[in-house]
C-alpha cells in the first residue's frame, strides 16, 4: 500500500445475500469491524444464519477435535459484525463501503447517490458487480478517484481470488487501498481494467451460455454435460450445476446487459430456455429449483 493510503479497518456491506454475506464473514474473520445493511429484519437473520452455518464449517477443519476453539473463533467473528436496515447510519464511520446488492444499474446508482451524501469524505466505495461497468455505477457518485471494483467469487469463504477493478479516475492510492482489503481477507488479487466480465466472467459466462445452447440444440442432457466436464476437463462443478449456484437470475442479467451492449456478439445471444426458466422463478439454488430440483 502506498504510504498516504489509510488502512481499511471499518468496513459497510450493502447486499446481505449470496455475496454479501460472504464478504461480511471472511472481513470480520480477519479482523474488520464490519456492518452489514440488507432491506428487512427477516433478510438479516436469514444472513446471520447463513454466516453463523459458514462459519461452522469453516472452525470444523481449522479446529478439529477442539470445541471450545470452535465456540471461541464463531464468537469473536460474529463480535466484529453488526447487521441492519440503516445503510446511511452504516456509512458514516465506514472506511469501505462494499456494495453487493441485486445487479441492476439503476438500483446501484440510486443506492450509491444516497450514500455518496451520507459517507465521509475518505470513504472508498467499491461495487462487487459481476458485469455492469464500474465507470457506469461511480457516474452516480462525486468520488470517482475512491471508487473501484471488488468481485469476490461464490462461494466467498472458499473461492480464493479477488479481482480488483480500476476506472481511469481511480487513484493510485485507492487502488492500493483495495488491493490491500483483498489481501487482508485472505485472498489473492488480480488487477483488471473496467472491462465486460473483467477476467474471470468473461471466460465463465460465455462458456455456460454455450453450455445451455448445446442442450436447446438437442445434443446433450444438462446432468450429461456436467459429467463431462467434471470428469473430461476436471471443473469442479458442471455448467449447469454452476449456473444453479451462481443464480439463474444473475447469469441473465450477465448476458442481458452485455447483449444490450454489444448485440452483435454471438457470445452472447439469448438462450431461451434460461429466460423461460428465469421467468417461472426457477432461479437454481436459492430458489429450490433450476436446471435440478433442490430440497
Ligand atoms: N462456507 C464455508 N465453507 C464452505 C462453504 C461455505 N459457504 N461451501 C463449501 N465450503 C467448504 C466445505 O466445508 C468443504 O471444506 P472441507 O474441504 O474442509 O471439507 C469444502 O469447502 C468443499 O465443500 P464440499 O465438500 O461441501 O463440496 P465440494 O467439494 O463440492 O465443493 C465448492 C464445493 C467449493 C462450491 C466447489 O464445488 C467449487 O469450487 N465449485 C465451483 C465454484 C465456482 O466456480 N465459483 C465461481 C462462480 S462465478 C462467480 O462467483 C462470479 C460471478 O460474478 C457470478
Ligand atoms: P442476492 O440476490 O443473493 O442478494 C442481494 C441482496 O441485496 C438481497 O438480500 C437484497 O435484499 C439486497 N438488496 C437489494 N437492494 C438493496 C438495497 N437497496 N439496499 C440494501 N440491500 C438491498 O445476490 P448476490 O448473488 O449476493 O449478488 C449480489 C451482487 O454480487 C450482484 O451485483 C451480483 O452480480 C454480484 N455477484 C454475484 C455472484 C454470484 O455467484 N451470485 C458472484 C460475484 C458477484
Amino acid at each position: 500500500m502506498s504510504s498516504s493510503a489509510k488502512p481499511i479497518k471499518t468496513v459497510a456491506i450493502i447486499g446481505s445475500g449470496l455475496m454479501g454475506s460472504g464478504i461480511a464473514q471472511v472481513a470480520a474473520a480477519n479482523g474488520h469491524q464490519v456492518t452489514v445493511v440488507d432491506q428487512s429484519q427477516e433478510i438479516i437473520d436469514k444472513a446471520s444464519a447463513s454466516i453463523q452455518k459458514s462459519l461452522g464449517r469453516v472452525v470444523k477443519k481449522k479446529f478439529p477435535d477442539d470445541p471450545k476453539a470452535q465456540q471461541t473463533y464463531v464468537a469473536d467473528v460474529m463480535a466484529h459484525l453488526s447487521l441492519q436496515t440503516d445503510a446511511i447510519g452504516a456509512v458514516k464511520s465506514a472506511d469501505l463501503v462494499i456494495e453487493a446488492i441485486v445487479e441492476n444499474l439503476d438500483t446501484k446508482k440510486s443506492l450509491f447517490s444516497t450514500l455518496d451524501k451520507a459517507a465521509p469524505s475518505h470513504t472508498i466505495f467499491a461495487s462487487n458487480t459481476s458485469s455492469i461497468p464500474i465507470k457506469d455505477i461511480a457516474a452516480a457518485t462525486s468520488r470517482l478517484d475512491r471508487f473501484g471494483g471488488l468481485h469476490f467469487f461464490n462461494p466467498v469463504p472458499v473461492m480464493k481470488l479477488v479481482e480488483v477493478i480500476r476506472i481511469p479516475e481511480t487513484s493510485d492510492e485507492t487502488y492500493s487501498a483495495l488491493e490491500a482489503f483483498g489481501k487482508a481477507v485472505g485472498k489473492t488479487t488480480v488487477q483488471c481494467k473496467d472491462t465486460p466480465g473483467f477476467i474471470v466472467n468473461r471466460l465463465l459466462v460465455p462458456y455456460m451460455m454455450e453450455a445451455v445452447r448445446l442442450v436447446e440444440r438437442g445434443e446433450a442432457t444438462p446432468r450429461d454435460v456436467d459429467t463431462a466436464m467434471k470428469l473430461g476437463a476436471g471443473y469442479p462443478m458442471g455448467p449447469f450445476e454452476l449456473s444453479d449456484y451462481v443464480g439463474l437470475d444473475t447469469v441473465k442479467f450477465i448476458i442481458d446487459g452485455w447483449m444490450e451492449r454489444e448485440p452483435d456478439n454471438p457470445l452472447f445471444s439469448q438462450s431461451t430456455l434460461l429466460n423461460k426458466l428465469v421467468e417461472e422463478k426457477k432461479l437454481g439454488v436459492k430458489s429450490g429449483e433450476g436446471f435440478y430440483s433442490y430440497d
